[in-house]
């Protein structure tokens, strides 16, 4: 039996926790929770990274600015009892598990208004792709990881390319920022069909759910157009979209971009490149990536 893992609450005992371990790597794995085989995985994979002497943290946090008005906020899954025996079979020593109240009291700010409260400014990686589509939504990660980087002060930082663009955006923040934390990307976890596992999956009809994995065959598509040596982006996009809309998901975008920059490829893929998609099926928004070895 692995020790029980100890769940902190407030900012005061996370902070405590945290002051005793001293020089100990640490490894951290912030989470919204409704925690899956892809969250197990980081979790796994922080525990190699620190080693058995070192420590690892995870957090689970819905936080409420990175949704916008019209987003799953409310409804997003919450299931504290599951996630917290989850993180513990992945040999999780802690988790920090602050309330809204915790992360963003009310009075926090010198107005007292919520306009009047200090964010973090991403910068033009955060506008384009997701952020173009979710207006604020880097804002709200950038700012809510900071402060989960600055409760914490983690050695590693650990997440999964499941939101590739979310690790560009943190990878420059950590960058830009000075701090003191190394970013670790872990590759996604995917249903034995391909479906990347997300905890928006559990909104899928079994109809849906069965046509969602054209995500994933879109990309595998263009990754063995791209292998056979197609370099034109016109044609891997219009080959994904037109495979994606057969199946009756809405496009939102599907095309090859530059891995570090997300800059669309223009006329013709020469240098590090990832597909990204993202489509709405129904009510669920669903994203994916792949990246593409060059030969
Ligand atoms: P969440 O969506 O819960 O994801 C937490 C971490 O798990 C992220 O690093 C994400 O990329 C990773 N992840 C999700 N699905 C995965 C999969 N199938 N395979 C591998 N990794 C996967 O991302 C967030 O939360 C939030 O934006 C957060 C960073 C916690 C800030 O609020």
């Amino acid at each position: 039996m692995s020790p029980k893992i100890t769940v902190l609450e407030t900012i005061a005992a996370c902070r405590d926790y945290r002051a005793a371990l001293g020089q100990t790597p640490i490894a951290f794995v912030p989470t919204m929770g409704a925690l899956h085989e892809g969250h197990a995985s980081l979790v796994r994979a922080a525990r190699r990274i620190v080693g058995d002497r070192g420590h690892v943290i995870a957090s689970v946090f819905v936080n409420p600015t990175q949704f916008g008005p019209n987003e799953d906020y409310s409804k997003y899954p919450r299931t504290l009892e599951a996630d917290l025996a989850l993180l513990q079979a992945a040999t999780a020593n802690a988790v920090f598990t602050p309330t809204p109240a915790v992360m963003y009291p009310p009075t926090d700010t010198a107005a007292g208004k919520e306009e009047a409260r200090m964010t973090i400014d991403p910068g033009p990686l955060a506008n384009v792709l997701e952020g173009a589509i979710r207006p604020g939504h880097f804002r709200g990660v950038c700012t809510v990881v900071t402060k989960l980087l600055n409760i914490v002060t983690p050695t590693k930082l650990v997440m999964g390319q499941k939101d590739y663009q979310q690790n560009a955006v943190l990878r420059q923040m950590i960058h830009d920022l000075n701090i003191p934390t190394e970013h670790v990307m872990e590759p996604t976890v995917r249903e034995p069909d391909g479906l990347a596992m997300s905890s928006r999956n559990r909104y899928l009809s079994p109809d849906e759910r069965s046509r969602a994995v054209v995500l994933y065959e879109a990309l595998t598509w263009a990754a063995a157009e791209f292998a056979a040596g197609n370099r034109v982006p016109e044609t891997l996009q219009a080959g994904m979209k037109q495979r994606i809309e057969t199946r009756g998901l809405a496009v939102q975008y599907a095309l090859p971009a530059h891995a570090d920059t997300l800059i669309p490829w223009p006329r013709q893929i020469d240098g590090p490149c990832v597909l990204l998609i993202a489509a709405q099926l129904g009510k669920t928004r669903l994203i994916d990536n792949m990246v593409l070895k060059s030969a």
